[in-house]
């Protein structure tokens, strides 16, 4: 019993938190105990004056009698809206002891994405993803604790910490089985709402245990109340003491003292008394008894609220303003009437419910008043407008220009940070003050591209109503509507989003302006297969993009729509590699279409770099995609942008035959666009399709089915375009699980749809190859007549893939010397070709067909190679049986 312990120095006992201080002392000895121990997460929760804090402080005393290194951050009310503010807060011991280069090594390749956050380093001009920066916190609070060991971790008032700290607070939490830390969080269930709420439930279920601490006992109470004031208390006084303050240490602590203080005698005549004198430590009488302290006093405190539940007297004496000498009395009037405290760092307010109490009492003129005068007050010490946000946004609407200016500022700098929602709410307060007409419409603007990633129906809506408004200017004006075209294709809304691109589009004269917006009409087109007219879009595309030589990044994107256009259509190869090059910069992406230039669509890239993978040059598609991932992954674009790079590069793999390396990469793609969104999104269609043809080339079929099915693999046949065709890699999937009539039924959809399109890359799309095979039998003509359209395709298309391919396949259908012959031009084609899995495979079939050992035993070698398992297996069944 914690009873028994002495009272005084820094801390008082606890009272019937046994069973919570046992889990703390096992919790940190086990930390202790060795290196390897995983860590623990305690999260203790309850209502304001339960104990919360008190049992962190013991928790803190504990870890430190055991040598551990502590480091504490605590929530607080008023500044929840300051992103990343108590992860700073819990780091700083360890960062401020760094060297800048022991950061540098420390924050490693995170350097420039989480840098900014932690406040170590200059937020550059890009927009790091949150994700990455979440990602970027958890790895380098990893890299700290191991070279920190024992670490115990304190969060307080995890329910006023910011939005992104609970964030990365939860991500870390899942990361502390293979971590020796012990984290530690208070909070207050009911108090956090939106993400910061969905975060902080999801601290709690990782927690072991997650604790409600419960209210006093009358036995706990009355033990409370004869260890302040006596033993002589009598039970009918310690019995009035719990039933007015219902058990809570807070309320109880603060009524004791007061009787202390009015030498109340604590008997049962005077219990009548203390429902009067509770009644001052919270509420309006809590308001009273500060206003009998005085005016300067009533003012101080207020003002100190406003600045959080731990303040400097400078500071708050500066919002009033006051003479330091006076606000330091009034601080010293306050200590001795129990209110404030001091702190670690300044003064804090003996219990942040007396802060919020103060802080609600006030009027609201008085308090958007005392909120403006913060924000300056914070900006003049050169925090920043981001630091200063949460008053910026407590500021009453004014029709204030600089306000307006100071919030699109504090809104730069989140998003700088990788906190776009702060971002978010400080625009849309911009709105409401309203900002000047000229203003205006770039703050709706900047709005707009705020929420283009996380909400596209809010983009919508704030984009059109910049277009509507003036003050754009010509160049943001373009932007604007080539962005709301994107979140309205993003919305699901096709038509709606080629729609205004072509009203803009005929407003303007000739120039690059025009041809920009025409290049997104063409993208959203050609990504987007189910329109009508297709053919006669190839043709305008081509008759617009034909004479153009790729002098600016409007002429370069049409290039590389025609490009990947005349891929898809299966024009000439070498056409397709011409249209490509000349949209590059001597050799290289240009500057502004970079994987992370943001004015043109990624899309096209990604475009760029299939249209080289399918006319055979591997190389140079790898070359791109290689980049994408490294850009992404320096720029922290760790969400979708990232998931596709990998998916593609994964694809070249693929292609290239290292079937190992693009099962990998593929797989990490999928992983990282679960975290986007659980499945069902065209990113995770597209890997998978990937993936899938990968592992049925690796001979897994079953492994195969386990994506579709995870994946609910089954994408619309007529929205986007897919790489490789999405319906024919069904198709095979069906056919190698045996669902003979399923699959032919999804080639012959196939061939249908595509044909319509005009589409016919054999490589891209090989569903006639499939459907001859599986046909072979039952109509012999219909099998051949598909191997003779698709061989014309391939040679019209023109690469050494393609050609091999027609012909491996039209080997197949043959018999005796014919089929011999046939593999052998196939193995001549395949072997040119950079495609090393398709030439394995022709090896194999040749040999076997030849009855050729040493061919089959080559076959074999380059399957083992390529990691085609299936093949390799049939190669050694072959060898077994000569
Ligand atoms: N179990 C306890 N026994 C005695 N006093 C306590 C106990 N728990 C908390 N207190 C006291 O009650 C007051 C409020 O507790 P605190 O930890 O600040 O509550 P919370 O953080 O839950 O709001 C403090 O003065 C603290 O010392
Ligand atoms: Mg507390």
């Amino acid at each position: 019993m914690t009873q028994g312990r002495p009272g005084g120095g820094a801390w008082a006992p606890l009272w019937e938190r046994e069973t919570e201080l046992a889990v703390i002392h096992r919790a940190v000895a086990d930390l202790c105990s060795d290196r390897t121990h995983r860590g623990g997460l305690l999260v203790f929760s309850g209502e304001a004056g339960i104990g919360k804090t008190a049992l962190l402080a013991e928790a803190r005393r504990i870890a430190r009698d055991r040598s551990a290194a502590v480091w504490v951050a605590r929530g607080g009310e008023t500044v929840k809206e300051v992103p990343f503010k108590v992860v700073r807060q819990l780091l700083q011991p360890a960062l401020i002891s760094l060297t800048p280069e022991e950061t540098r090594e420390y924050l490693g390749d995170w350097y420039d994405i989480a840098g900014p956050a932690l406040g170590i380093t200059e937020p550059g001009s890009g927009r790091p993803d949150p994700q990455a920066v979440c990602d970027g916190l958890v790895d380098v609070v990893t890299r700290l604790a191991r070279v920190h060991w024992p670490l115990v971790l304190i969060v307080d008032d995890a329910h006023w910490a910011d939005q992104e700290t609970l964030r990365w607070l939860a991500a870390f939490a899942e990361k502390l089985d293979d971590l020796p830390v012990l984290l530690v969080v208070g909070h207050r269930p009911g108090e956090a709402g939106g993400d910061s709420a969905v975060h902080l439930a999801a601290v709690r279920s990782a927690a072991r245990p997650a604790t409600v601490l419960q209210a006093l006992t009358p036995d706990a109470a009355a033990g409370l109340t004869r260890a302040t004031l006596g033993e002589h208390a009598d039970a009918p006084f310690c019995r009035e003491v719990w039933a007015v303050t219902g058990g809570n240490p807070y309320e109880s602590v603060e009524l004791l003292a007061k009787v202390q203080d009015s030498e109340i005698e604590p008997v049962e005549s005077s219990a009548a008394a203390l429902r009067d004198l509770n009644r001052s430590a919270r509420g309006r009488g809590l308001v009273d008894r500060i206003q009998e302290l005085g005016t300067d006093v009533a003012q101080f405190v207020r003002a100190a609220a406003i600045l959080g539940s731990s303040f400097s007297v400078e500071l708050a004496a500066s919002l009033i303003p006051m003479p330091l000498a006076v606000a330091e009395r009034c601080a010293e009037r306050l200590a001795a009437a129990r209110i404030v405290t001091g702190g670690e760092t300044g003064l804090e307010f003996v219990h942040p419910l007396i802060a919020s109490e103060v802080y609600r009492s006030m009027p609201p003129a008085t308090r958007t008043a005392f909120h403006g005068r913060a924000a300056w007050a914070v900006m003049d010490s050169g925090r920043g407008a981001a630091a200063a946000s949460p008053h910026l946004l407590e500021v009453i609407p004014d029709d204030d220009p600089e306000l307006v200016t100071q919030l699109r500022q504090a809104a730069t700098e989140h998003l700088a940070t990788g906190a776009p929602d702060a971002a978010r709410r400080c625009l849309e307060r911009a709105l409401r003050e309203p900002p000047r007409p000229g203003v205006h419409a770039r703050v709706l603007y900047e709005l707009g591209c705020a929420t283009l990633l996380t909400s596209p129906a809010t983009t919508v809506r704030h984009l059109r109503e910049a277009l509507s408004l003036t003050g754009l200017g010509p160049e943001l004006r373009v932007d604007a509507v080539c962005r709301l075209s994107q979140a309205l294709v993003h919305n699901d809304e096709l038509g709606e989003g080629l729609r205004v691109i072509d009203e803009e589009a005929a407003r303007l004269p000739d120039g690059t302006a025009r041809l920009r917006l025409q290049a997104v009409h063409f993208m959203w087109e050609g990504i987007h297969a189910g329109e009508e007219d297709a053919p006669g879009r190839s043709r305008r595309l081509a008759a617009l993009a034909g004479p153009l030589t790729g002098r600016d990044n409007a002429e370069r994107a049409l290039l590389i729509l025609r490009a990947f256009d005349a891929m898809t259509r299966g024009e000439n190869a070498e056409e397709v590699v011409e249209l490509c090059d000349r949209a590059l910069v001597n050799g290289r992406l240009a500057p502004g279409l970079g994987w992370t230039d943001t004015e043109w669509s990624f899309e096209l890239r990604l475009m760029l770099g299939s249209s080289y993978a399918f006319a055979d040059r591997l190389d140079r598609a790898e070359s791109l995609f290689s980049e994408a991932v490294k850009a992404y992954e320096s720029a922290g674009w760790s969400g979708g942008h990232l998931a596709l790079a990998h998916a593609f590069l994964g694809y070249v793999h693929r292609r290239r035959g290292r079937l190992r390396d693009a099962e990998k990469s593929l797989r990490e793609s999928l992983r990282l666009a679960d975290r986007v969104g659980q499945g069902g999104l065209p990113m995770h269609w597209e890997a998978a399709s990937m993936l899938i043809d990968t592992l049925l080339a690796r001979g897994h079929a079953e492994e195969a089915k386990a994506v579709a099915d995870r994946y609910g693999f089954a994408p619309p046949s007529a929205s986007t375009i897919y790489v490789p065709d999405a319906m024919s890699v069904r198709g095979r999937l069906l056919l190698a699980l045996g669902h003979t009539e399923d699959g032919l039924n999804e080639l012959e959809a196939t061939a249908k749809a595509l044909t319509a399109r005009g589409q016919y890359n054999t490589v891209l799309a090989p569903w006639a190859y499939d459907l001859a095979r599986a046909l072979a039998h039952e109509d012999p003509r219909r099998a051949a007549d598909l191997v003779g359209d698709a061989r014309v395709q391939a040679e019209r298309f023109g690469t050494d893939t393609a050609i091999g391919e027609a012909v491996r396949c039209a080997a197949g259908l043959a018999s005796g010397t014919r089929a011999v012959a046939l593999y052998a031009k196939a193995v001549t084609y395949l072997e040119a070709s950079p495609c090393a899995y398709e030439h394995a495979v022709a090896r194999v079939e040749y040999g076997i067909a030849a009855g050729d050992v040493d061919a089959v035993q080559h076959g074999l070698a380059l399957a083992r190679a390529c990691g085609a398992d299936g093949l390799a297996a049939r190669a050694e069944r072959e060898l077994a049986g000569v």
